[in-house]
């Protein structure tokens, strides 16, 4: 008998930026993380269809997964409280809660046209940066991007790049591998440095990043 594979959709960096729909994806699972939602460190959740959920053992023992206990064997709760031993964590997951709502307030088709509308923003400015090189295609028609590009520039590294950016300028930005070094390894690079936006940016952000980063580029090409 051919078993079909279960598939977790991995959707940490989707879930804050646009509407995601587990009945159109018809994923089997499906996970995100609260602190890039607007919400508490330390919980996420995950989503499961709940015929698999069923059939699957609890991973961990303690209060609310048992349902009854005996001293040769016990049985387990019904999903989700099976898979949900111990103490929860009541204060974060209120929080969480509360980041929802938060951003449904706004609406995640709203969040998701603005953030496409800076991504552009964001990739035309920085085309117009010296020496730079963005990863990824181009933002056009039929090709979205996330608000955020990766990027090098000739012969600085990109960790002093966000070091300098940060210190001077007061701009965040990330530097390194970004948790994909399969990928840097691919385009022969050993970081880039990474500059991400939420809702909450402005063109106005844009802007100050460019000048910023311009700042910096010449900071570090005056050694040279
Ligand atoms: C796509 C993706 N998955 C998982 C994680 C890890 O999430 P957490 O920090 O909540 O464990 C991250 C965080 O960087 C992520 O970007």
């Amino acid at each position: 008998m051919l078993l079909r594979p279960k598939v977790l959709v991995d959707a940490c960096q989707s879930v804050p930026h646009m509407p995601v729909d587990v009945r159109d994806l018809d994923a089997d699972f499906l996970v995100a993380s609260s602190h890039k939602m607007c919400g508490p460190t330390g919980v996420g959740f995950l989503y499961g269809k709940s015929d698999i959920l069923s059939t699957m053992p609890p991973f961990l023992g303690g209060g609310e997964m048992i349902s009854d206990v005996f001293l040769d064997h016990s049985t387990y709760a019904e999903p989700p409280s099976r898979f949900e031993a111990g103490t929860p964590a009541i204060g974060e997951v209120i929080g969480l809660g509360a980041a929802i709502d938060y951003l449904q307030g706004i609406g995640m088709q709203k969040i998701h046209e603005y953030e496409m509308e800076l991504a552009n923003y964001l990739y035309e400015n920085l085309s117009t940066v010296n020496n730079i090189r963005i990863y990824g295609p181009k933002p056009s028609k039929g090709v979205d991007r996330a608000a955020l590009c990766s990027f090098n520039v000739k012969n600085i590294h990109p960790t002093d790049i966000a070091t300098f950016l940060d210190q001077q300028h007061g701009v965040a930005i990330r530097s390194g591998h970004h948790c994909a070094q399969p990928l840097h390894r691919y385009l022969g690079i050993n970081a880039s440095a990474r500059a991400s936006l939420h809702f909450y940016n402005t063109k106005e952000d844009v802007d100050y990043f460019i000048h910023a980063l311009n700042d910096t580029v010449n900071f570090f090409d005056s050694f040279k």
